[in-house]
């Protein structure tokens, strides 16, 4: 009789841990919509194959929504009725390929209506766009509902900037759940993309205020780049990862550890022991961990404060709530 009472017990405990700690798992949606992956991954294609650069911007748009408000798909929201919402604070602005979201969207109403979240849909598009251009894959945990709330001002104030020293980036990151080896495994994504001059021209201009540079970057690098930027450019953008800034590689090490990181932030590690030690041991590629590193990295990223249960919602449409 005792046995029995706690068996009960154990499956009445199993079933409130089950209801109200879900998490996100890979294959949430094997019985709901069973090719969502298959789904997601062929849009991808379609718009990768025409156009590689857009795959830059769609792993930053899945970063730039986990680190405001985590992982719920609210960099994704129309601003409505004149509030302005994270898509249009300034670091958001130069974010491209929300047609990828909305045509994965789509496709995936048709085939199972009502049931896969904005927010999932972006780390599915993220990873494939990577693992697309030759860089790692890795598995993606899905249940995540999307959020109803997109503040600007959240989008301002929680994403890091090219500016931040190591210790800023530390606690930003940190604040989120993710450690030292996160900020430096994710700073990798630099190895695809491009950025404005304006992201870092303060480094080659006026870095304290007084017309100079930034002694922590390679001064004859400082002078290719300034023939491309001029000060108070606003409208020119330059390869982050020159000559191959469309192939995920670790060519980014290669550049940080030559004092070529485009931005103080990427910089900022080589200023601790940790990060700095990390860059250097990427440098051989036969001996780099990586892509294996950038996948772990990912999935923790992709957790963070994600909307799970009854939670939020399931968005018709990504630019909308409901
Ligand atoms: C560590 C803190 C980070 C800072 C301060 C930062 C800052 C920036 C800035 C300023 C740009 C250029 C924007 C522009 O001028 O147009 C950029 C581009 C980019 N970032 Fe980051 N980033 C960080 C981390 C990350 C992470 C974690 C990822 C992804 C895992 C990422 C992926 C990218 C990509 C792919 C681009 C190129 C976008 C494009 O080509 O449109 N960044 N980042």
């Amino acid at each position: 009789m005792a046995t029995l009472k706690f068996l009960s017990f154990l499956i009445l405990q199993l079933f409130v841990v089950a209801k109200y700690c879900e998490g996100v798992e890979v294959g949430y949606y094997k019985k709901t919509c069973p090719n969502v992956e298959a789904i997601v991954k062929e849009t991808t294609a379609h718009y990768i194959s025409r156009a590689p650069t857009l795959a830059a911007p769609l792993l930053r748009m899945h970063f730039h929504d986990c680190f405001v408000r985590g992982c719920d798909g609210s960099v994704l929201l129309n601003s409505t009725k004149g509030k302005q919402a994270e898509k249009d604070a300034i670091p958001n602005q130069s974010l491209r390929g929300f047609q990828v979201i909305d045509a994965a969207k789509s496709a995936l109403e048709k085939e199972c209506p009502g049931t896969v979240s904005c927010s999932d849909i972006l780390a599915l598009v993220a990873r494939d766009a990577v693992s697309l251009i030759n860089g790692p894959t890795w598995p993606v945990p899905l249940g995540r509902r999307d959020g109803r709330v997109s503040i600007l001002s959240e989008a301002s104030k929680n994403l890091p900037t090219p500016f931040d020293n190591f210790t800023t980036l530390k606690t930003t990151f940190g604040f989120l759940g993710l450690n030292v080896k996160d900020l430096v495994v994710l700073s990798g994504g630099h190895t695809i993309g491009m950025s404005h001059c304006f992201s870092f021209s303060s480094r080659m201009y006026n870095f304290t205020g007084k017309g100079d540079m930034d002694p922590n970057m390679d001064i004859n690098y400082i002078n290719r780049l300034k023939i491309k930027c001029k000060p108070n450019d606003v409208t020119t953008i330059v390869e982050m990862d020159p000559g191959s800034f469309k192939s995920f590689d670790t060519d980014y090490y290669t550049m940080v550890a030559k004092r070529r990181g485009l931005f103080a932030s990427d910089a900022a590690l080589l200023s601790n022991s940790q990060t700095k030690d990390y860059v250097l041991s990427q440098l051989k590629p036969h001996a780099s961990t990586f892509f294996k590193d950038f996948g772990e990295s990912m999935m923790k990223m992709g957790k963070i404060g994600v909307l799970t249960g009854k939670a939020g919602e399931i968005r018709k449409h990504c630019a909308f709530r409901n």
